[in-house]
């Protein structure tokens, strides 16, 4: 069996990760890289600290308008796939390389595995919202994260090819979180940033129903985080940090300290030791919940309904006083964390194992 895996962003390198590696003698894999995410610290630094093969394609789109940005991607992996002639295309999530990688395969009718299927927001203004619920709709194999995930795609008439097989970001903070506590060099990262374990709180921004709201929405995030008690730390991401300077600068806060983006050991080191998280990301509000770590989700609504039990996760508006009140006042409580949504760690596994089986 030989696969094509597309990826282009972050969150997708760290799910390819723990994926590849359980795919490894099971089949010929092959990695494109659309080149959705290029700098050294987006990129490269996963692919070397997680030992992700490295990858077979460099498709070098880059950044643009999401019809420039997946219309680039579409021709070019269309040529990869006509020369590589795959049994199976695998995608991660919810990017523009997700549904540019499954609309190529699919049009050659060649079948589409999507990982972390059935997710929704019932946004469909999010450009994460549209790509996710085409990819699933061309899909083959659909491995689902969470049981609400496999009841979504059942509402949507999806249910041939649908494996609830648990999340495998929980595979990768169970295995990557003890590899970065034994690894002194990335604990030098506290001692760095001048903060103590459970002494900060940790955010971060991006997503564009966020930055859409320009200088304004930015300054009023960043009053709620200022009067804090804790410093608020935040590895920013490239799409929010022009923004995120400039509101700095205007408004003179000195409770918020920005830092570039880390590589992925340092940042569950950040995450497990912050006292807090505050984010848009759909990956890190998990990540909290996994390491118990309370979080403050900066959205109105989240695909991942099952974090905001028992207060582990809640959403707040992205209002100064909404953030401020829910930052200082959510208490989580522990008796909610019986349960195990995300399955038992053990996702990559019953992903390859899984292909396996279906193609032989
Ligand atoms: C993308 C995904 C989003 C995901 C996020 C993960 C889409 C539509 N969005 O959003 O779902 O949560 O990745 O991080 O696919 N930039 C750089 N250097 C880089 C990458 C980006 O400077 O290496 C800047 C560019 O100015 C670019 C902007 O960030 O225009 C946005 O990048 P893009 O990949 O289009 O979207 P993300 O916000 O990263
Ligand atoms: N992440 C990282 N370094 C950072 C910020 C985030 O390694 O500086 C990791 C984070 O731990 C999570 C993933 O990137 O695993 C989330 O990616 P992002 O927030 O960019 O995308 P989303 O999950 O929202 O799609």
């Amino acid at each position: 069996m030989k696969v094509i895996t597309v990826v282009g962003a972050r969150p997708q390198f760290i799910k390819a990760a723990v994926v590849s590696e359980a795919l490894k003698g099971v089949c010929e894999e092959k990695i494109v890289h659309t080149g959705q995410h290029y700098d050294a610290n987006m990129s490269d630094v996963f692919f070397e600290e997680l030992g992700i093969p490295k990858p077979a394609y460099n498709l070098g789109v880059g950044s643009g308008t999401h019809g420039h940005q997946t219309g680039e991607m579409l021709m070019k992996i269309e040529d990869v796939l006509l020369a590589e002639k795959p049994d199976v295309l695998l995608v991660y999530g919810d990017t523009n390389s997700t549904i540019a990688g499954a609309l190529a395969a699919s049009k050659l009718h060649i079948p589409v595995a999507h990982v972390e299927a059935g997710l929704r927001s019932y946004n469909m203004r999010m450009p994460e919202e549209q790509n996710r619920v085409l990819t699933d709709h061309i899909s083959h194999w659909l491995f689902c994260p969470t049981q609400t995930a496999v009841d979504n795609l059942k509402k949507e008439g999806i249910v041939q090819g649908v494996q609830l097989t648990g999340d495998v970001m929980l595979d990768s903070v169970l295995h990557f979180l003890e590899v970065a506590r034994r690894n002194p060099q990335k604990a030098a990262i506290f001692e760095a940033l001048g903060i103590a374990p459970k002494q900060y709180r940790l955010a971060t921004l991006h997503r564009a129903e966020t930055t859409d709201g320009g200088l304004e929405a930015i300054v009023r995030i960043f009053r709620a985080f200022e009067q804090l008690p804790q410093r608020v730390v935040i590895p920013i991401h490239p799409r929010t940090r022009k923004l995120a300077e400039q509101a700095i600068a205007q408004e003179g806060f000195h409770n918020i300290q920005l830092i570039d983006p880390v590589g992925y050991l340092e940042m569950l080191l950040l995450t497990s030791n912050a006292c807090q998280v505050l984010t848009d990301s759909g990956g890190l509000q998990k990540e909290a919940w996994f390491m118990e770590v309370p979080c403050i989700t900066l959205r109105k609504e989240t695909e991942w309904v099952e974090t905001l039990d028992g207060n582990w996760n809640v959403l707040a508006d992205l209002t100064t006083e909404d953030i401020l009140q829910k930052a200082l006042h959510t208490v989580p409580d522990p008796a909610a964390r019986g349960k195990l949504p995300f399955g038992d760690g053990k996702a990559s596994q019953k992903i390859a194992e899984a292909l396996k089986r279906e193609t032989e």
